[in-house]
């Protein structure tokens, strides 16, 4: 039987070139179905970032956090923590999902009284609070969305990088969570944003006639301080959404496996972001069987079903214009520096 191929040469380049040129921040955001390899493409290029003379942060927004494993390094804790191996500055930070949804509801939990509910009428704005109930915002501030924990992880991460200290950082890598929560994130910026500019508007516009009802309330400082905070939160918010559409500075790079179902849900994936506007140029299609002269059934018919998906996403509208990236299944675990490096050589070249 002859040996088949699985890279294209045209296709297997990610143009690792173009990713590590110039030293302008750029964000790296990986993304797509459960279990693919999101942490391993994003571990590995952090690595060879860091190897190619960029000091690198990367970042899990995954609440379930495996950066960690991933670098067989222990990463927790919420903070930066350099990572021992490579040439450059290489640091990892997993951001405690509890911790960020915690100051959120502090926004309304600590300072608003017991919820939304106390907040509209320490405002005086208790008798619009049933109008104001198609923006959901009673849901809103009591139950946060999902995709608020990865959004304000992200948002967090920005709050980091604009400082001194860290401004040496040239590459950040964003290991995020599962299609359906980069979805949800991607549209909750807009949903805030909507949702509290209006009930700041709101609060500007009716500010003198609830000055008077503040003042017998004794609550004028709590609730200054309560709309302070959901303002902070809207400007964040709106900083990740231009993040994410920011063509110069972003890139969205999709992991998918060679099946039917993971290449669906990669379309699927890629036609949402085109709608919010976010740059995508590379697709990395991850474990690939590697080329073997003497198949057994079990491969074969392996290998015949990745054709079929592999051929499927040359055809697919939302994918065939991505730059495919095939990366092989490998027979070792990828973790710790030596082992991310290796297949990182392999995907980013
Ligand atoms: N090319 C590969 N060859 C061999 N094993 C791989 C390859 N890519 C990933 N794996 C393994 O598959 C498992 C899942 O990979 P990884 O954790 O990177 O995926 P993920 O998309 O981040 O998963 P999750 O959605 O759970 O966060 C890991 O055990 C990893 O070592
Ligand atoms: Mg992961």
């Amino acid at each position: 039987m002859a040996v088949r191929s699985v890279a294209v040469p045209s296709e297997a380049v990610a143009g690792f070139d173009e990713m590590v040129s110039g030293t302008q921040r750029k964000y790296y955001m990986l993304g797509g179905k459960g279990g693919v390899g999101k942490t391993s493409c994003a571990a590995s290029l952090a690595v060879k970032f860091a190897n190619n003379g960029h000091p690198t942060l990367v970042v899990s927004t995954d609440p379930a956090h495996s950066l960690s494993d991933s670098f067989a390094q222990d990463l927790t804790g919420g903070q930066l923590v350099p990572v021992d191996g490579p040439d450059c500055p290489l640091f990892a930070l997993e951001i405690n999902p509890e911790k960020a949804r915690e100051e959120f509801r502090s926004v309304t939990q600590k300072d608003g009284g017991t919820g939304v509910k106390d907040f509209m009428d320490g405002m005086g704005l208790g008798m619009l609070v049933e109008q104001l109930g198609e923006l959901k915002l009673g849901e809103l501030l009591d139950t946060p969305p999902p995709g608020l924990d990865e959004a304000i992880a992200i948002s967090k991460v920005m709050q980091f990088l604009e400082s001194q200290e860290y401004s040496m950082f040239t590459r950040i890598v964003f290991d995020t969570a599962p299609t359906g929560h980069t979805l949800r994130l991607l549209s909750l910026p807009d949903f805030l944003d909507a949702s509290i500019g209006k009930i700041l508007k709101l609060k500007q516009k009716l500010a003198s006639a609830t000055s008077a009802i503040k003042s017998v309330f004794g609550q004028e400082q709590t609730q200054q301080n309560a709309a302070d905070k959901l303002e902070k939160l809207r400007e964040r918010m709106i900083k990740v959404r231009e993040l994410f559409r920011d063509t110069e500075a972003t890139e969205f790079v999709i992991v998918t496996i060679p099946t039917v179902m993971a290449v669906s849900e990669s379309s699927r994936l890629r036609s949402s972001l085109t709608k919010e506007n976010v740059p995508v140029k590379r697709l990395i299609v991850n474990q690939i069987l590697p080329p073997s002269a003497s198949d057994c059934k079990f491969c074969a018919m392996k290998r015949k079903d990745q054709m079929r998906a592999l051929d499927m996403i040359r055809s697919d509208p939302e994918l065939s214009n991505l730059i495919m990236v095939q990366a092989p299944l490998v027979d070792v675990e990828i973790r710790g520096i030596p082992a991310l490096k290796f297949i990182g050589d392999i995907i980013w070249k």
